[in-house]
């Protein structure tokens, strides 16, 4: 078994990892939950032999990993996968699953069965089609996919996955769920960082909850949702066996907000849209991912793009931003044919964008990401200072970390710096990728009460979001992509009552 001892790691004046003990027994599935910034990815740095911990042991099967390299530790039988991907971005996909092969149990130094090996895993994983393109042409869930081959090929006897279910769809997440379950064996132990309830209650034997660089408490799923004070701190609401949440009170938040607005005004994307997408066609070198798509967005209405991964929505995103060139079609903004505007000439008339894979300046300070966001939209400017404070009210962490360096952030940390470096430009239409990928469950509830405000306050909304329930409570319209085409387009309170939609997005 993996037994961690006492470890403990501080970043200037930040104990990011404060006196933590538990064990990974081999068979077993624990899983490390807790609130953004908790210290779980740090934890996973010290057992990994990323980072020298500051005090304290890992041991595997009582020989010490403390002071081994990152390789050694891989040899010796524990692999993990990156919240933020880190691939060889020089190397194919099926180079990047090889090389890691070389440094894992049963194949290391064995060129052939190392080759071997990944090839079936590249097969695993549905990677075939892109074994020779390099990590930059993949999307966000196949580039998760490669971190997950990558560690499997090890063959590990314990298995570090950080957040390897973020972003996924209900069924999606069911598909994984079946895929962590099959690696599970007598001779392997699993550690499992991640913020889906639904696939902690299902996959984990026992809970580690992290809060502030300390264990708050261990014990069965059943144990630790019902908490006062994982509940408090973390779920933000009453979550049942199965992972999905009761009744909540943001929930009751939302719904009298719908009101509020009186409900009518939103649904009208006919009368003259803010922006108006017609025909538009997009792609990447030879393969075309859009298919002529119409999408309108009213006057203060939010409107939701849903469908599994893969299927053409950050794509969209890109080609109404000027970040893809579209092929056919065209894009109006308030009015304005923006179709082949530079991205930079976008963001100035007022169309904000929340991208997929946060893509902050890793070397900038927090607070200097976030004044970017303003820096060219010239009546954001002047407003900066007031919209950092209203930034920091709604990510009271960020104001905490504000002058720390944002590669050295959590991943929900530096999602909420890609989410409030949007909302600094103030921006007429508010387009967000994905916005809570990587968000404890309560931030979640949080962020989406937080742009139903902004809604309400006059901002129309384009949002791409994995977690339908969500998108269904806060959306007025919803456009389902598949393949690269809309195939549904509906008010989002009419899909409560559609069976077949609510099934094949795991609602049923
Ligand atoms: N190199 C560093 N310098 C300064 N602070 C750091 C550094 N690395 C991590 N931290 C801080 O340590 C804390 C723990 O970070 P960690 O990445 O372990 O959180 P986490 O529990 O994985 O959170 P999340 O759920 O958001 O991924 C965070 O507040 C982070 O900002
Ligand atoms: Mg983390």
């Amino acid at each position: 078994m993996l037994r961690i001892r006492n470890l403990s790691k501080s970043f200037g004046g930040v104990r990011a990892v404060d006196n933590v003990s538990f064990d990974v027994p081999l068979g077993a599935i624990v899983a490390l939950i807790g609130p953004n910034g908790a210290g779980k990815t740090s934890t996973f740095n010290l057992i990994s032999g990323l980072l020298p911990p500051d005090s304290g042991s890992v041991t595997l099967f009582d020989k010490p990993l403390t002071g081994k390299s990152p390789d050694e530790i891989c040899r010796a039988g524990v692999a993990r996968t990156f919240q933020i991907s880190q691939l060889f971005e020089t190397l194919s996909i099926r180079e990047n699953i090889q090389t890691a092969a070389l440094f894992g149990r049963s194949t290391r130094d064995d060129v052939q069965a190392a080759a071997r090996r990944s090839d079936e895993l590249v097969e695993a994983f549905d990677l075939g089609s892109h074994a020779n393109a390099l990590p930059k042409d993949l999307t966000f869930a196949q580039r998760r996919n490669v971190e997950i081959a990558r560690a499997l090929v090890m063959d590990p006897q314990i298995l570090l996955l950080d957040e390897v279910l973020a972003g996924l769809t209900a069924s999606e997440i069911e598909e994984a769920i079946a895929i962590v379950e099959r690696v599970k064996s007598p001779t392997v132990g699993i550690l499992l960082v991640e913020h889906q309830m639904r696939a902690v209650m299902r996959l984990a034997d026992s809970v580690v909850v992290m809060m502030n660089g300390g264990v708050l408490m261990q014990g069965s799923p059943e144990e630790v949702r019902k908490h006062p004070k994982v509940l408090s701190a973390y779920l933000g609401e009453e979550i049942d066996a199965s992972g999905s949440h009761i009744a909540t009170r943001s929930e009751e938040a939302l719904s009298l907000n719908s009101t509020a607005d009186g409900g009518g005004r939103s649904v009208s994307a006919a009368a003259e849209p803010v922006l108006s997408i017609r025909n538009l066609s997009a792609g990447y070198g030879p393969l075309t991912a859009l298919h002529g798509i119409d999408i309108d967005v009213g006057d203060n209405e939010l409107v939701a793009l849903i469908g599994s991964n893969g299927m053409g929505k950050s794509t969209t995103l890109k080609a109404i931003s000027g970040l893809l060139v579209p092929l056919a079609g065209k894009v109006h903004f308030e009015g304005r044919d923006v179709t082949h505007l530079p991205a930079h000439s976008i963001v100035r008339l007022g169309l904000g964008q929340v991208p997929e894979g946060r893509q902050l300046f890793q070397y900038m300070s927090v607070e200097d990401n976030l004044m970017l966001g303003a820096a060219f939209v010239a009546q954001a400017w002047g407003a900066r200072r007031e919209r950092l404070d209203e930034i920091f009210a709604l990510f009271p962490r960020l104001a905490e970390r504000r002058s720390q360096r944002a590669g050295s952030l959590s991943g929900g940390e530096q999602q909420m710096v890609a989410i409030g470096r949007a909302l600094m430009a103030r921006p007429r239409l508010l387009m967000l990728d994905e916005p809570t990928i990587g968000l404890a469950p309560i931030v979640v509830a949080e962020t989406f009460e937080a742009i139903s405000r902004i809604k309400a306050a006059g901002v129309s909304v384009l949002l791409v979001e994995q977690n339908v329930g969500w998108a269904l409570r806060v959306a007025d319209r919803v456009y389902v992509m598949e393949s690269g085409k809309i195939v549904l387009a509906e008010k989002a309170e009419n899909l409560w009552a559609n069976r077949e939609f609510l099934q094949s997005f795991g609602l049923g």
